[in-house]
């Protein structure tokens, strides 16, 4: 039966597990920081402490409510869920429109696609943000239905089962294209993690309202990504980039494209490992200056989380023990450390231009949350107190293609 911990945080009465209660703490902690960053109409922010961060991004959002959702936070994912349909659905002209664009075989428009992120009022920013990045809402349509499935949320799944088809169809049309990546950088390519995204989104859809158009549509992505994507025996970031990123062990967890046991996949995960690792923690790319190119909390627990799901319980272990050392007093987790050690003059630079980088950042909690459930889930307390008292989860059901519930 779910219960309120010391902080007031429902715990779905979990034990201290991995970590002890250190760690129950950080990970009551982050739980509570992730509400903190909603507001009333549902919206996240990805951070609050710093400016350009104070919209709500669909893939930060989506990724929270999907945390949310392991930690009990029913009411809170539903929220978040029905405030992105509403975004979507006011600017639905502009989607509509670029899907119909597509269709008739025109280009993409840049300044003229669904953004990447809103106001949390649900308003597009007339701004020059790098906006074009369709992963944000292949992962939006993904959460939704983990969502759906975990609760049994039917009547939220109707209420939303316009916007959802708006969406679907424009990832139809525009998910193998070129466009930003999850990094907002790269706009002329076509990002393998963004493939993954949309992969994950369509195979959603194709569940939930059983469209086979977006079916079709995610096993033409995944045969691309099979056939096109792997390079030197392992998956590459774009067609423009052979090069690993941190984002390619999306294709796994939560994505599915490949299982933990892929062989490509683990060789990838490997060379993130050995090419991204900064003091324990894990970067985005090797050529990364954004504040001095950091070691990411986040990244460092998605490495976790595919070890975890690979049966590596020991290496996700230590990545959950390098996140719990970056969080600070206040219990606040940032998104990246010690860009100033690795590249003080491209740190330098990015204070200049948008002030300290972001010292509590949602995306940051969400992910440590997923790492710290899922090590909880594979070494469950012992206590008799604790046995069989989670909540519902999808982890227990069964999954596509080996990948992530
Ligand atoms: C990251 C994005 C993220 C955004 C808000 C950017 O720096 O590259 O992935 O969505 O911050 O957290």
């Amino acid at each position: 039966m779910a219960t309120k911990d010391t902080l007031g945080v429902q715990t779905g009465g979990w034990g201290p597990g991995p970590g002890g209660p250190a760690g129950a703490q950080l990970g009551a902690s982050s739980v509570r920081r992730m509400l903190a960053h909603q507001v009333a109409s549902g919206a996240i922010y990805a951070s609050m402490d710093f400016a350009p961060y104070r919209y709500c991004w669909l893939r930060d959002g989506s990724f929270t409510a999907f945390a949310l959702d392991r930690a009990g936070e029913r009411e809170a994912s539903e929220r978040f869920h029905r405030w992105a349909a509403a975004a979507i659905t006011g600017i639905a002209p502009t989607v509509r429109a670029a899907t119909e664009r597509r269709l008739a075989g025109g280009p993409n428009i840049a300044t003229s696609m669904p953004p990447a992120r809103y106001t949390v009022e649900g308003t597009v920013e007339p701004d020059d943000w790098p906006n074009f990045q369709v992963d944000g809402y292949g992962t939006w349509m993904w959460a939704l239905s983990e969502h759906v499935n975990r609760w049994g949320a039917g009547s939220l799944l109707d209420d939303l089962a316009d916007c959802v088809e708006l969406v679907s169809a424009y990832l139809e049309a525009v998910g193998l294209d070129p466009c930003y990546d999850c990094w907002e950088e790269n706009g002329d390519a076509v990002h393998t993690s963004t493939l993954g995204c949309v992969y994950g989104g369509l195979s959603a859809t194709a569940e939930l309202l059983g469209r086979k158009t977006a079916a079709q549509k995610a096993e033409d992505l995944s045969e691309h990504i099979l056939s096109q994507r792997r390079s030197y025996g392992r998956f590459a970031k774009s067609n423009a980039s052979s090069g690993v990123d941190a984002s390619l062990l999306w294709l796994a967890v939560p994505f599915g494209v490949v299982g933990p046991g892929d062989p490509a996949m683990d060789a990838t995960a490997a060379e993130i490992e050995q090419h991204l690792d900064l003091d324990g923690g894990t970067r985005r790319y090797a050529a990364d200056t954004y504040y001095g190119g950091g070691a990411w909390p986040l990244l460092t627990a998605w490495l976790g989380w595919y070890r975890a799901r690979a049966g590596d319980l020991s290496t996700a272990q230590r990545c959950a023990s390098w996140v719990e050392d970056r969080f600070d007093t206040p219990g606040h987790l940032p998104e990246q450390v010690a860009g100033e050690h690795r590249d003080p003059e491209a740190y330098r630079t990015w204070v200049g231009r948008w002030g300290p980088p972001a010292a509590d950042l949602a995306w940051s909690h969400a992910m440590y949350f997923v790492l710290r459930d899922e090590l909880q889930r594979a070494v469950p307390d012992p206590s008799p107190n604790h046995q069989g008292s989670r909540p519902a989860s999808g982890d227990d059901r069964p999954r596509r293609q080996g990948g992530c519930p």
